[in-house]
């Protein structure tokens, strides 16, 4: 797909990622749906896209992706203004990450479902209509490599991204006979504002190790290559790829280094191995 003058949604175009995604499709000259809560921050973007040699066009959706009449409105503002869809990056999502017993029932389990899984499956079901009209379209849904591998702390966001898995791959098989493609992206860690959100306390610091990182612009590319070229999955660093084979083929061995390095280090307060 050429990506000049294609109509591209991005959700959470307001940081991070999507920020990064919005930025890559308005180099290639794309008209692009901002969509977000926070309107100042994707005002300011759009500004600097409309400002851009290669003719993007920018218009921008307060939404919040947890509301059904959000969405609705979203997809009616994109058509009022450019008529059609031909790409919907389902980006917007956020982890809110501590021992399941410690989350918040309604601010971090229900919220974060609605928005990583109800957000990216009712915003997929009303563009679709319009993609099956056109006989065209594609589909990126920002996955995580704990969609992939569930991880102490990640239960809920890994529960969301896991299904996001399971919804992407179904719809795949569904909707390529209408010319419209859907693919996963699987990115490690992107130095994003994600972690100012997740509420993270750990006390062996574990964290992802500096050379696996990657930058939002890094994965802003990989999701227009996946427009250009598609793909059922991509996991990025390829690295990744190698822990998510030992997982699915040895999960006893992930189980006892997850537990040992990481569970029992963060938990021995609790469990009173150490005061
Ligand atoms: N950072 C990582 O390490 C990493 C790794 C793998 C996958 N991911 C995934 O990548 C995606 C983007 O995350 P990020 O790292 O770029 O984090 P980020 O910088 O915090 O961006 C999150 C984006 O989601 C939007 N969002 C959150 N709740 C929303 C809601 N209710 N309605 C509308 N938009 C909402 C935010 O916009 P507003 O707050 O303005 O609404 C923001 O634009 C997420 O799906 C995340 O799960 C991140």
């Amino acid at each position: 797909m050429d990506i000049k003058g294609k109509v591209v949604i991005v959700t959470g175009a307001s940081s991070g990622i999507g920020e990064a995604t919005a930025r890559e499709f308005a180099k290639e000259g794309a008209r692009l749906v901002l969509a977000a809560r926070r309107i100042d921050r994707l005002e300011e973007l759009a500004k600097e896209i409309r400002a851009m040699a290669s003719g993007a066009e920018a218009l921008v959706v307060q939404a919040d992706l947890s509301q059904l009449a959000d969405i609705q409105s979203m997809v009616e503002q994109t058509l009022k203004q450019f008529g059609r869809i031909d790409v919907l990056v389902n980006n917007a999502g956020f982890g809110r990450l501590d021992w399941l017993e410690k989350l918040d029932p309604l601010k971090d389990i229900e919220a974060q479902l609605k928005v990583n899984v109800h957000g990216v499956i009712q915003t997929t079901r009303q563009v679709l209509p319009v993609m099956i009209k056109q006989r065209s379209g594609s589909i990126i849904n920002m996955c995580s490599m704990a969609g992939l591998i569930g991880t102490p702390t990640y239960t809920i966001y890994s529960a969301s991204k896991h299904a996001v898995h399971g919804f992407s791959e179904a719809l795949r098989r569904e909707v390529q006979p209408w010319g419209i493609s859907v693919s996963m992206l699987y990115p490690g860690g992107v130095t994003t504002e994600f972690g100012q959100h997740a509420g993270i306390n750990r006390k062996t610091k574990a964290t992802t190790p500096k050379f696996l990182l990657l930058t939002a612009d890094q994965v802003g590319r990989e999701v227009v290559k996946l427009v250009t070229r598609p793909r059922a999955m991509r996991i990025i660093p390829w690295l990744w790829s190698l822990s998510a084979y030992l997982n699915k083929l040895w999960p006893a061995f992930v189980d006892y280094t997850t537990i040992t390095r990481f569970t029992i280090p963060e938990r021995e307060v609790e469990l009173g191995i150490k005061s």
